[in-house]
């Protein structure tokens, strides 16, 4: 079985997704070993307790240097033996040493479709104003690899949403939400049948 670490900052719809997708049955060949938080608020650690999937708070106000955090979350990470790492709406970026540690073994979606509105400073509800300002007619959602940069890994699965007319980043988002719940669940099947692959051919 293959150990998915998910890391949280809020709401966790698509935590939520993860969960039900491995409940379910849709997802195979995986289980969810914990989830970390980097907000102790974060209804996602709600989700974790009722599923009864270990989780944990890494506090950005506990940790204000980068360096202390990221080892802090190696360690936890490694701790759960972990073998894929999911950023479901986290919003922190990741440092180097961690990336490195578990390069082609992290995934983020985020969105958009990258490579529109994604990048610094574009993250949740500040993504789908930069749209509608934009008057843009369609929006969505990717699911990538996570590497140095800031949304720049290759992407593993994308979905459009039409933008409609009257669209606030709120209803905006709740339509992009969907489909984000399709396309996650869909994506993590694909990266565990490539990482399966991998370890078939050594
Ligand atoms: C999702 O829309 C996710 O794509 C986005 O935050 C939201 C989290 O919702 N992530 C980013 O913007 C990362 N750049 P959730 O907590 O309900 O899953």
């Amino acid at each position: 079985m293959l150990r998915i670490s998910v890391l949280v900052s809020g709401g966790g719809t698509n935590l939520q997704a993860i969960i039900d997708g491995i409940e379910n049955g849709f997802i195979q060949g995986a289980e969810l070993v914990q989830v970390i938080s980097s907000n102790p608020e974060a209804y996602s650690l709600e989700r974790a307790k009722k599923h009864k999937v270990p989780y944990m708070v890494i506090d950005k106000t506990n940790y204000p240097d980068k360096m202390e955090r990221t080892k802090a979350t190696l360690s936890a990470l490694e701790e759960a033996q972990t073998d894929l790492v999911i950023l479901a709406g986290y919003m922190c970026i990741l440092e180097s040493g961690l990336i490195e540690a578990y390069r082609g073994r992290i995934i983020n979606i985020h969105p958009s479709l990258i490579p529109q509105f994604c990048g610094a400073g574009f993250y949740g509800k500040h993504v789908h104003e930069a749209v509608l300002a934009a008057g843009v007619l369609e929006s969505g959602a990717t699911v990538h690899y996570v590497d140095e940069g800031v949304d720049t890994g290759p992407i593993i699965i994308q979905e459009k949403v039409p933008v409609l007319e009257g669209d606030t980043p709120e209803t905006l988002a709740a339509r992009v939400l969907e489909t984000e719940h399709k396309i996650l669940p869909k994506a993590i099947k694909i990266v565990i049948a490539s990482m399966a692959a991998e370890i078939g051919d050594r």
